[in-house]
């Protein structure tokens, strides 16, 4: 047995502290950060092993980001959203030149739930401007995630949302997502990606067609097959359907956008171009909140005569855009992405060695983009029982080791999953080599020692 009085404490709420709304039991206070390390105020340092929650794609401190929102600040911090703000513009054509297909215009704000809920909004308007009010239904994935308000919970069909927030989330219509797990073995995946995407086809028919205005997932997975990368054909299944349906496919890249799985954006992987992308957390490197969202041509044209019914005080923040402005840059200036790709490399060659632990059912994702399914037994696939509270002993022994991991939302808020819980490595994209070897040395320890105190061999 491991002697873990010396674990990092979590913060009591007391003081300042109980003035705080918060569920989150891990917080450690961090003094400073930078490149790939957090600092506690005695000088303790870890590896920010999962860039927040999947946020922070250049390194902490990036002076090229802090002078872009200075120099912005220094003109003017705030304009009123209907007065003409170059930063915005710049952004948003940035934006377009990296963005597939005729993704070329965007609407932003302050992060990833509103810009779903800009998407769920825009998908809406546009069926309505062009003839067809009926639609109104958004069908989502079970188990997925896409934000914290009463639109984007209903996405997920997560039972235990419903518990606390029925009867005031819409009831819209689920599918199950691609998954290697259910594959049956007489099929082989391309076949199975046509069999999972049929799901689509069918939940649009029992809602009916002229009932469903969007259909929308993460690009490589979410729960419990989270980083799960699909055979293209599934995405290309899909698209086909939504197309044949009138149903628009909305990619939410909030995770997956800006060079995390060493591609611009993930779909660019499936050579599929979604009606509406939305994007936030990596697209200003968590310097500053915001988020995208980015539609194509089709679906800005009915918007060209008649007004989107939407805005926040704080869309297209100048700050914000300052922030985005200069994280764009960098990644081109320091060919991230490429350097996403091929160091993702690196970090998946040690997929072998986690799997030799007894509680890795899985190792999936793409570029620095890692996602370890964590079990209590492979044969089952089934995770610790709450009571054993074997996430946070994971995340306690990982900061004993120099280690921040992002807590997982799919623990406590997933409801009844039998299936491992999905734990991620996705350090900031400016990693080096010898810093990715050092984070996998640690992530070791840290499972051996976690297997040990729970007593799984
Ligand atoms: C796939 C996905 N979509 C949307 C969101 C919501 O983003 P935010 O927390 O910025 O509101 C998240 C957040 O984790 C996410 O992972």
């Amino acid at each position: 047995m491991n002697d873990f009085r010396n674990l990092p404490a979590a913060l009591k709420p007391e003081g300042i502290w109980d003035k705080v709304l918060s569920s989150h039991a891990f917080d450690i206070e961090i003094a400073r950060a930078q490149g790939i390390y957090l600092y506690d105020p005695a000088g303790e340092r870890y590896i920010d092993a999962t860039g927040g929650p999947m946020a922070v794609n250049i390194g902490h401190g990036e002076p090229r980001i802090i002078n872009s929102i200075t120099e912005q600040a220094q003109e003017y911090t705030y304009v009123h959203p209907y007065l003409a703000n170059r930063k915005r513009a710049e952004l948003c054509a940035e934006i377009a030149k990296v963005t597939p297909g005729d993704l070329n215009t965007s609407y932003l704000v302050s992060g990833g739930s509103e810009a779903v809920e800009t998407a769920i909004k825009a998908a809406r308007q546009y069926h309505v401007l062009t003839g067809n009010p009926g639609k109104h239904q958004m069908i989502g994935c079970y188990e997925s995630y896409h934000g914290m308000t009463l639109a984007t919970m209903a996405l997920s069909g997560s039972p235990a949302y419903a518990k606390y927030f029925d009867p005031m989330l819409p009831k819209w219509p689920h599918i199950q997502q691609y998954s290697d797990f259910r594959k049956p073995q007489d099929m082989d995946r391309d076949e199975w990606a046509v069999a999972c995407a049929g799901e689509l086809a069918q939940a649009i028919f029992y809602a009916g067609a002229d009932n469903v205005a969007a259909f929308i997932a993460t690009p490589i997975g979410c729960g419990s097959d989270y980083g799960l990368v699909a055979p293209a054909k599934y995405w290309q299944e899909v698209k086909r359907i939504c197309d044949e349906n009138n149903v628009l496919l909305i990619a939410d890249e909030v995770v997956t956008g800006f060079g995390r799985t060493g591609s611009w954006f993930a779909m660019d992987h499936h050579g599929v171009v979604a009606d509406i992308m939305v994007t936030a957390k990596g697209i200003a490197s968590a310097n500053a909140p915001l988020g995208a969202c980015t539609v194509t041509d089709k679906i800005k044209a009915p918007f060209e005569h008649t007004p989107f019914l939407h805005g926040f005080t704080f869309q297209g923040h100048p700050l914000a855009c300052a922030a985005g402005l200069a994280v764009l840059g960098i990644l081109h200036e320091d060919n991230l992405v490429e350097h996403s790709r091929s160091l993702g490399e690196h970090l998946h060659s040690y997929r072998d060695q986690l799997l030799s632990h007894p509680t890795v059912a899985d190792v999936r994702g793409r570029g620095l983009f890692l996602v370890m399914e964590l079990v209590e037994r492979k044969d089952t696939r089934i995770y610790f029982d709450a009571e054993r509270g074997a996430e946070h002993l994971y995340q306690a022994i990982g900061l004993k080791n120099g280690l921040a991991f992002y807590s997982s939302l799919y623990g406590a808020r997933r409801g009844a999953v039998q299936r491992g819980l999905p734990m991620w490595i996705c350090p900031p994209l400016t990693i080096t080599r010898e810093e990715v070897d050092d984070l996998m040395h640690r992530l070791d320890q840290t499972l051996t020692e976690w297997e040990e105190t729970l007593g799984v061999r």
